[in-house]
């Protein structure tokens, strides 16, 4: 496994390898303090591309004021580690002076897809990711990159980047890898005191909750759920809810309080944001009726 820290060798590192046959080339890319959700992106990639380049860069642009950049856990000896183990060919890791050098005055914005939820919450924060993933696809010309569906809304707002811009790479979304008591895997749950960490699990105890009463029947519109998910979340009295939306997948237009979800042929998304203390958590479900093929 190569550790490579600049863009002039990462490109030449990538091109090497493309012209002696290694075959096509996956891009995870990753803001580090790996954990099982990114290795889930690593092996796919394993399984789907000749050349693995991890990317590791906490974005300062995607942060806003007051976010926690600065503090953002880090660890690169063990990052180093769990690429290795996961097959990693190439872990490109580069300085923030290396990616922004001067400050940018170009910026990659997707309309509409980030004006809600997360973009709603976070202002200028799709902008950031949309941007570094966009120098990251210059930077390495993958030609499949691995997103994880945990950030569902990232899924689509990239998805209409690459559509939008014929970039030549397609993603690749994965699939939600959880704790065994179900708390989604994020590398900021290390933040979480311990009652807070406990009382996390009404993420994912509300969305299965809501999928299960859809299954059943006893719920069938997005109003039931919204109110459903919002009395599961209520059960615990330290969560503070940012959001608890019901929405179609991935065009992300959030569903009036008395659709139906079944019968449509839609898929559609459950997309939580809950503080726990100083911790804000995101969770989501695809509900997907039966007759319909979900986009991702
Ligand atoms: P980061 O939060 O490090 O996540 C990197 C990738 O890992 C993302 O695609 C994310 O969805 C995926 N991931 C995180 N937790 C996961 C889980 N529990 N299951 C499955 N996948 C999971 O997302 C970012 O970094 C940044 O915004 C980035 C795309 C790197 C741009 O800076």
């Amino acid at each position: 496994m190569k550790v490579i820290r600049t863009i002039e060798e990462l490109r030449a590192e990538v091109k090497h390898r493309t012209s002696t046959g290694a075959g096509p080339v996956g891009l995870v890319p990753t803001m580090g303090y790996l954990h099982e959700g990114h290795a889930s992106l690593m092996k796919r990639a394993r399984e789907m591309t000749g050349t693995v380049v991890l990317s590791i860069f906490v974005n300062p642009i995607q942060f806003g004021p007051g976010e926690d950049f600065e503090t953002y856990p880090r660890d690169e000896q063990r990052d180093l580690a769990v690429a290795e183990s996961n097959g990693v060919d190439i872990v490109f890791i580069p300085g923030v002076q290396e990616m922004y050098p001067k400050p940018t005055k170009t910026k990659v914005a997707v309309s509409e897809l980030t004006s809600l939820l997360c973009g709603a919450s976070r202002p200028g924060h799709f902008d950031g990711v949309t941007t570094v993933v966009n120098k990251l696809f210059n930077i390495v010309k993958p030609d499949f990159a691995f997103f994880g569906m945990k950030d569902a809304q990232q899924v689509a707002v990239i998805e209409q980047m690459v559509y939008d811009l014929n970039l030549d790479v397609k993603i690749v979304p994965c699939p939600i890898v959880r704790e065994a008591d179900g708390l989604a895997l994020s590398s900021r749950n290390v933040y979480l005191k311990p009652e807070e960490r406990e009382q996390a699990l009404v993420l994912s105890r509300s969305l299965n909750t809501a999928l299960e009463q859809l299954e059943k029947g006893s719920i069938t519109t997005a109003g039931e759920v919204r109110d459903l998910l919002t009395k599961v979340i209520s059960e615990s009295p330290i969560a503070d809810i940012d959001y608890a939306e019901v929405l179609s997948f991935p065009d992300m237009i959030p569903l009036e309080n008395d659709s139906r979800l079944s019968g449509t042929g839609n898929a559609t998304i459950l997309a939580l944001a809950v503080r726990f203390g100083k911790t804000r958590l995101i969770d989501n479900a695809l509900f997907q009726s039966k007759e319909g093929i979900p986009h991702v």
